[in-house]
């Protein structure tokens, strides 16, 4: 080949050359930028790398991700330490959670932001992601519109709370009473095994959750999703993730809404 030649031949590679990366997008689980949320809700979020042909990929695992909400590191389930979840403000408050104690979600939490308070002067959210792979570094970024958790229906709560829950906790959400007779240490049957610690009450009887000022139905829907408790102190099996699990009645992932109506259902039962 002449020197010709081969500059024409260059010169075509570059012109038909693979599309350019062009930056980073979040999206949800529908693979659209989130744009709204509730408090309670836990949304699972991802970024893509988007291209010139219009064409997007996920970002591999050697990507660096940086998101401007905290990451909480759950307590371990004897922890006494402070609360680590953020405190209310006049923008919503939304963070990621890892907790370590409950391995059975790691998945399930990676990139699930979940939201805990709708802001006060300021209902928006502007979320941003850092992105920073091998060959690329830019930002994702979502405006997130948090409204307040919805108004829950006691009676569709009983009826969600006596097929996911009451085995447990109970049918009015009273927890476990007495350990086994003549352990030591004492021990709780939960769901046919043996442990060492009880079920909590969850309904409206003093120092219970639901008469509880540091709960609400958000928290809630929080706390059963990803185990941790008001304080982000890890929840121990056998407590189910209701992240993971669906829900019994619908079959279907739980709702906030649904945990809006379990919270108003333990609201009502003082037994
Ligand atoms: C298989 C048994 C089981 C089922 C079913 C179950 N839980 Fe639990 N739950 C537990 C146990 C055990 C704990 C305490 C864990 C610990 O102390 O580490 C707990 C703790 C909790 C807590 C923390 C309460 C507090 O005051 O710290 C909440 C909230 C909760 N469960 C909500 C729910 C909801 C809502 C459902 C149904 C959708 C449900 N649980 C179903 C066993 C269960």
């Amino acid at each position: 080949m002449t020197r010709f030649e081969i500059l024409s031949v260059l010169l075509m590679a570059c012109s038909s050359s693979a599309p350019v990366a062009t930056g980073f997008r979040v999206v949800d689980s529908s693979g659209t930028v989130p744009s709204s949320a509730t408090v309670g809700d836990a949304l699972q979020l991802s970024v893509l790398q988007t291209f010139s042909d219009g064409t997007t990929k996920p970002v591999g695992s050697d990507a660096t991700l940086v998101w401007s909400i905290p990451t909480v590191l759950a307590l371990n389930p004897d922890a006494t330490a402070d609360t680590r979840l953020p405190s209310a403000g006049d923008t919503p408050t939304a963070f990621l959670l890892v907790n370590a104690s409950r391995p059975d979600l790691t998945a399930a939490l990676a990139g699930t932001v979940f939201f805990l308070d709708a802001g006060g002067t300021s209902s928006t959210l502007a979320l941003d992601v850092h992105v920073t792979t091998s060959d690329a570094d830019g930002h994702a970024t979502a405006s997130i519109n948090v409204a307040a958790t919805p108004n829950g229906d006691a009676t569709h709560g009983q009826t969600v709370f006596k097929a996911a829950c009451s085995t447990c906790h109970g049918d009015t959400g009273h927890g476990q009473g007495a350990p086994v007779q003549g352990t030591s240490p004492p021990k709780y049957t939960i769901d046919g095994a043996d442990y060492l610690f009880p079920v909590p009450g969850l309904n409206a009887e003093p120092d219970n959750a639901a008469a509880d000022p540091d709960w609400n139905a958000g928290l809630l829907a929080i706390a059963a999703r990803a185990d941790i408790d008001d304080g982000a102190v890890s929840l121990r099996l056998p407590m189910p993730s209701w992240m993971t699990t669906p829900n019994p009645v619908s079959q279907q992932p739980f709702t906030t809404q649904d945990f809006a109506d379990i919270f108003a259902f333990l609201k009502t039962q003082t037994h």
